[in-house]
């Protein structure tokens, strides 16, 4: 079908790209969680990953730095096929990457600049402790956080707890960093310093981004390009113009808000709802 609507399509599908999906499809017994993915992330680019609960972005994100490996398909960074590289290659490979994942916790047991240094002290051999000071420093001061090296996370707000985690995932000077809902459970104001880092980030630093999120706000501040999943398939790619003006009604839905004909259907099948039909574990992602 031609897009008629204004907007960019980004589609990149066969194109050069830091990291290529080349038909992944991951299944889970015998679930198919990824139906056949072919994407190229552009180098320097924010590429925005969006879809319902389930649907599988964060399946999606762990292939990019191969914490699931693909049932078939290929994955490739820099040229690279990786998809079929042992743990220690891998270990190598994801140097390159930072990454700030769902509960992706700081280590409560260690402070501010033992957390930050983890990475270097899994990954470096002899590191140089009178730079790596200079380091943890320039990276909180990065986040807006130099000064709080020797809090303890108990200590830190919900944003300040991600924010230096986003400094530990910054702490190799990656080439890529990906974000698994970073906004998740933050209130407004706190979303925006996250999405002013990110841009701030990917400014600065020049590197290549990767966001998943279902808050839209978020998408349409940071994201070069938007890719909607749906149903194990990527059903819309473009920029934000692109994705507010699809045809697709799943698309205009989900970018809403808005409970589809679908859903409604099973909501008026299954009566009204009540309020004890929710469990607490409904909500803990946003705490
Ligand atoms: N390790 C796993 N084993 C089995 N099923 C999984 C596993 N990880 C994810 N899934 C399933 O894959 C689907 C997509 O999950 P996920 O990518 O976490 O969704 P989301 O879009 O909310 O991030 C879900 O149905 C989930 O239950
Ligand atoms: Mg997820």
């Amino acid at each position: 079908m031609k897009q008629q609507n204004k907007g960019k399509n980004t589609n990149t599908k066969n194109g050069d790209g830091i990291i290529v999906l080349k038909n992944v499809i991951k299944k889970f017994s015998a679930k198919i969680v990824l139906e056949n993915i072919s994407l190229a992330i552009e180098k320097g680019k924010t590429t925005v990953v969006i879809g319902p609960s389930g649907c599988g972005k964060t399946v999606l994100i762990k292939h990019l730095i191969l914490l699931l490996r693909p049932t078939s398909g290929e994955v490739y960074f820099k040229g690279q096929r990786i998809d079929n590289l042992n743990e220690g290659q891998l270990n190598q490979i994801r140097t390159h990457y930072g990454f700030l994942f769902q509960g992706g916790a700081l280590f409560d047991s260690l402070s501010v600049t033992e957390n930050i240094t983890f990475p270097i002290r899994q990954h470096c051999e002899i590191p140089d402790w009178n730079q790596v000071g200079e380091l943890v420093k320039s990276k909180l001061a990065m986040v807006g956080l130099d000064g709080f090296q020797n809090y303890y996370p108990a200590n830190l707000s919900g944003g300040q707890r991600k924010r230096v985690a986003l400094a530990r995932a910054i702490a190799l000077n990656p080439e890529v960093i990906l974000y698994d809902e970073p906004t998740t459970g933050l209130d407004p104001i706190r979303s925006d310093v996250i999405n002013e880092l990110i841009l701030k980030l990917q400014r600065e630093l020049n590197v290549t981004s990767v966001v998943v999120t279902h808050d839209m706000t978020s998408a349409y501040k940071v994201a070069d390009r938007i890719i909607m999943l749906h149903k194990g398939k990527i059903i819309a790619d473009g920029d934000a113009d692109f994705i507010r003006n699809h045809p697709h009604p799943i698309v205009q839905h989900f970018i809403k808000g808005q409970v589809s004909d679908d859903d409604l259907a099973v909501l008026r099948m299954s009566g009204t709802m009540s309020q004890a039909q929710f469990l607490p574990r409904d909500f803990e992602q946003d705490l």
